[in-house]
């Protein structure tokens, strides 16, 4: 009798333990089951999220001025920047009203019209691939245009086009144009167009040459007659035939009167020139050492003369005959002012860059270095030294 309760007992432990099994597995089935349909539901979430974003991020372009961000409206195939968002990043000043929007930063400008496909740079028309969009607190133009109108930014496009890096410092430069000539130069373009590494020599204080510059003396060529009063001058051939368009054009508008006066000095010669005025100084009773001082503000001491590179020239005219500031009265100067980058050649030692080109100033002293810096320093008012610290590595 106790046998047989112990067994019926024993079968009801065999039976709970089996159902208790049973009721485990049967939970841990629907834990998985929950789970899956979780991970189902979440990934479903997740797409469509995705999705979402998709379509919200299409037709919209990302730009980043630095850390700054901000999104775009794709309204055409045209990829726009706002010329504002930029302005604001470069510090540049900025005057908009409803239908113009213009941005000044280091001298240089642009000046955009709502609608219309023609921008302003430095008072030169570039026409965009189309039209610039003033409107609801943005300035909208052609990124492709940034390319043409400016330096010193760096552009960086993602793969799929759609974000924007743009990092730098920025000269408002108009670059491809039309440029006119008084008379027919066809001639001297490339010379005017040269890109010989000679041309853009740099001989200032603290960049000497020495006694025997030029190497190549064969370079050095004569100034025609008529364009110098009576002794042989050389100058570069480059330069020279640069110079030969500039004053075929100069006397085409009637400055016939103007000549050169000086171009390619020996070292020899440019040390006789500052003996001299320093003399001459010291003959009106002045002390040598303040004469030398004064003579050192607008003469190079031999090694120190762009005069010793062939790639300079003196201008004067017929009624003022010596080199001095009365230059800068004449109309011819003001024809140079506007006119002699398109020959290559600036003006080295303006008025307001003194203490940069280490010369004071001289309206009648002009450099070649050809058209593509010219132009540039034309544009931006950069002197020489400035030029090659901002753009030198280009
Ligand atoms: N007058 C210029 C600075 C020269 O002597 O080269
Ligand atoms: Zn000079």
């Amino acid at each position: 009798m106790e046998q047989k309760r112990k067994i019926s007992l024993y079968k009801k432990i065999r039976r709970d333990f089996h159902v208790r099994v049973e009721e485990s597995e049967k939970k841990h089935r629907n834990k998985i089951i929950a789970l899956a349909l979780i991970t189902l539901l979440l990934a479903s979430a997740l797409l469509f999220c995705a999705a979402l974003l998709e379509k919200s991020t299409k037709g919209q372009y990302v730009y980043y001025y630095g850390d700054v961000e901000q999104k775009i409206k794709a309204e055409s195939e045209t990829h726009v920047v706002d010329f504002i968002a930029l302005a604001d990043f470069c510090s540049m000043t900025k005057e908009v009203s409803i239908n113009n929007a213009s941005f000044e930063i280091n001298n240089t400008k642009a000046s955009f019209t709502n609608g219309s496909d023609i921008v302003k740079i430095n008072g030169i028309s570039i026409k965009m691939p189309s039209a610039a969009a003033i409107k609801n607190g943005y300035c909208l133009v052609p990124l492709s245009i940034l390319e043409r109108i400016s330096h010193g930014l760096n552009i960086v496009t993602d793969k799929n086009e759609t974000t924007i890096q743009i990092e730098g410092k920025i000269f408002m430069i108009a670059k491809d144009f039309e440029v006119s000539y008084e008379t027919d130069v066809t001639e001297y373009l490339e010379y005017i167009h040269s890109k010989d590494e000679y041309i853009y020599t740099l001989v200032n204080k603290q960049n000497p040459v020495d006694r025997t510059f030029p190497e190549d003396q064969d370079a050095l060529i004569e100034i025609p007659e008529e364009y110098r009063k009576s002794d042989v001058i050389y100058l570069h051939y480059i330069a020279e035939k640069a110079l030969e368009a500039m004053m075929q054009d100069m006397f085409a508008c009637g400055y016939n009167d103007t000549y050169v006066t000086s171009a390619y000095r020996r070292y020899d010669k440019q040390q006789q020139i500052f003996d001299k005025y320093v003399n001459d100084l010291v003959n009106q009773g002045m002390s040598y050492n303040d004469a030398y001082a004064e003579v050192l503000k607008d003469t190079a001491l031999p090694g120190q003369s762009e005069h010793q590179t062939g790639l300079c020239v003196d201008l004067t005219t017929k009624t003022i005959v010596t080199v001095d500031n009365r230059f800068a009265d004449t109309e011819v100067f003001a024809w140079l002012q506007d006119n002699a980058w398109k020959y290559g050649f600036v003006l080295r030692y303006p008025e307001d860059k003194v203490n940069i080109t280490g010369y004071s100033y001289e309206s009648w002293h002009y450099r070649f270095v050809g058209y593509d810096i010219a132009k540039i320093m034309h544009q931006t008012g950069l002197c020489y030294e400035e030029y090659l610290e901002n753009f030198g590595d280009n």
